[in-house]
């Protein structure tokens, strides 16, 4: 490892810095703009800092690298819908785990790697890397429905378990045999890979947001490693950072849905086939008479859910609750930890909408203040309100933690059908005495139950 200028690793420093600062920043939504920002300014100075290292080779090609890259992250950033923010974040994140194990191939072809400890934390990143590469493009192709079903091996788990022992035995015979002939080189890497595909394609759409954020360590961990072997501090850090953050939401996805990690990646996850017997029928009312008992109600509290988010209807949704709160009723929104389609999905809508962070409350802060509600507004929620998840445990959705909807007055529930939601199970609540359905797209609903409320004055 040769010894870099201070201006270098001066450089690199504060590019690392900056990301630290700009992880801060994203763990409130006030300032997570911010949070971007500055890591955003982390990365260019990193960048300027890699210029500045003494006798680069190649760097017309890392200039077109750049350009092209640079160009593909900002046409692809403008244009991406908020409901196709997960399958974005899966291809980015598989090309953070390629660039790390695409590193590690090109320290082994030129025989750089010299002691064992480095050549075990390229070996490691390399495998990690390569994984979460393929991994994430199964999982983009997955979410963008380019694979629309999931392929599940006859002896699926053994499959697995072999390709897995494979790569780590040739890991370990490059460690031993180092510096590794070229064919063993290309046997590990293309096992590595392999795994990546062969463990993803079984997992189901719904699970996937997790798999992604578990990938997502998996790249900061490779990213991490390779920065040792090349003596990048920035590198370390920012792959320490991001690994660490990556295993603390995979982490909390997995609780907030009840499916151990181990459960998601090695058993699928299917809709029962018979489950509770659900009784009772499903009652509609109007906009008006929707707009009529929140006007005349102390609180509501509500709900939104993917629906929401697919409809656009979060400025509609603040502008009722301004309107509700200006005659006197208490409003606040409830948010499941997996509402929508990635974490923080409502949060990120209703913030956009200028709803104020003191009325958004997480399932813990909310749940015991269901029983004190007039009305919960159910808005394109489904399964995190199926009170099934506590009872049927023959329910793919049996032990997530749900809001408690079921227990406010009045149910109102804003969506376009009788269509179930994500896990593809009925929804109990719907049934139930106290809730009322107001069938239509979220927005014109909402847009409705305003013109109402408008009318009563
Ligand atoms: P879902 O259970 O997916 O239900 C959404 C409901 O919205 C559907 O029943 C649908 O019914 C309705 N809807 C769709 N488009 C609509 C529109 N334009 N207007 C009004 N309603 C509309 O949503 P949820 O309650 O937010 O739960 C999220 C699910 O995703 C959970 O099962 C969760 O485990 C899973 N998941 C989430 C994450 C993260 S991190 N958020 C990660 C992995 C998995 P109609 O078709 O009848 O309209």
């Amino acid at each position: 490892m040769m010894s870099l200028p201070l201006y270098v690793q001066g450089a690199w420093f504060l590019g690392a810095a900056l990301f630290i600062f700009g992880l801060k920043g994203m763990s409130s939504p006030a300032s997570a703009r911010k949070g971007i920002v500055i890591a955003g300014y982390g990365m260019l100075i990193a960048i300027a800092g890699t210029f500045l290292v003494p006798g680069l080779k190649n760097i017309v090609l890392m200039i077109l690298a750049l350009g092209l890259g640079g160009a593909a992250a900002w046409i692809s950033g403008q244009k991406v819908k908020m409901t196709d923010m997960p399958q974005m974040v899966a291809i980015y994140n598989g090309m953070g785990g390629g660039a790390a194990a695409a590193i590690a191939a090109i320290e082994f072809a030129r025989g750089d790697v010299h002691s064992t400890v480095t050549t075990v934390l390229a070996v490691i990143g390399a495998l990690i890397g390569a994984i979460s590469f393929t991994g994430s493009c199964v999982a983009w192709a997955k979410l963008q429905g380019v694979l629309k079903k999931a392929h599940r091996l006859p002896a699926q788990n053994a499959v697995n378990v072999i390709l897995a022992l494979t790569a780590v035995g040739l890991g370990i015979a490059m460690v031993v045999m180092a510096p590794a002939k070229p064919e063993l080189i290309y046997f590990f890497f293309a096992i590595s890979l392999i795994l990546g595909v062969i463990v993803t394609l079984p997992i189901g759409g719904a699970d996937m947001p997790v798999v992604i954020s578990l990938f997502n360590a998996f790249t900061g961990l490779a990213v991490g490693f390779e920065g040792y072997v090349l003596g990048n501090p920035a590198l370390i850090i920012a792959g320490i950072v991001v690994g660490a953050a990556g295993t603390l939401l995979t982490q909390l996805m997995a609780k907030a849905m009840n499916r151990p990690i181990s459960n998601i990646l090695f058993t699928p996850m299917v809709a029962a086939s018979s489950g509770e017997a659900i009784s009772g029928t499903m009652k509609e009312l109007s906009a008006l008479d929707a707009a009529a008992m929140m006007r005349y109600a102390s609180k509501v509290i509500i709900v939104p859910g993917y629906g929401m988010a697919v409809a656009h209807a979060q400025h509609k949704v603040w502008e009722m609750t301004e309107m509700l709160e200006e005659v006197g009723v208490e409003v606040k929104f409830a948010i499941h930890p997996v509402a929508g389609r990635m974490p923080g999905h409502m949060n990120v809508l209703l913030a956009e909408a200028g709803v104020p962070y003191d009325k958004i409350f997480d399932l813990e802060e909310i749940n015991g203040e269901f029983g004190q509600a007039d009305v919960a507004l159910i808005i394109g929620a489904n399964d995190v309100v199926n009170p099934s998840a506590r009872t049927d445990k023959s329910s793919p959705i049996y032990g997530m933690p749900i809001l408690n909807a079921d227990m406010a007055q009045n149910v109102i529930v804003i969506k376009r059908g009788k269509g179930t939601g994500y896990s593809g199970v009925e929804n109990a609540l719907f049934f139930t005495d106290n809730c009322r359905m107001l069938y239509g797209d979220a927005q014109p609903m909402a847009g409705e139950i305003i013109q109402n409320l408008k009318s009563m004055g």
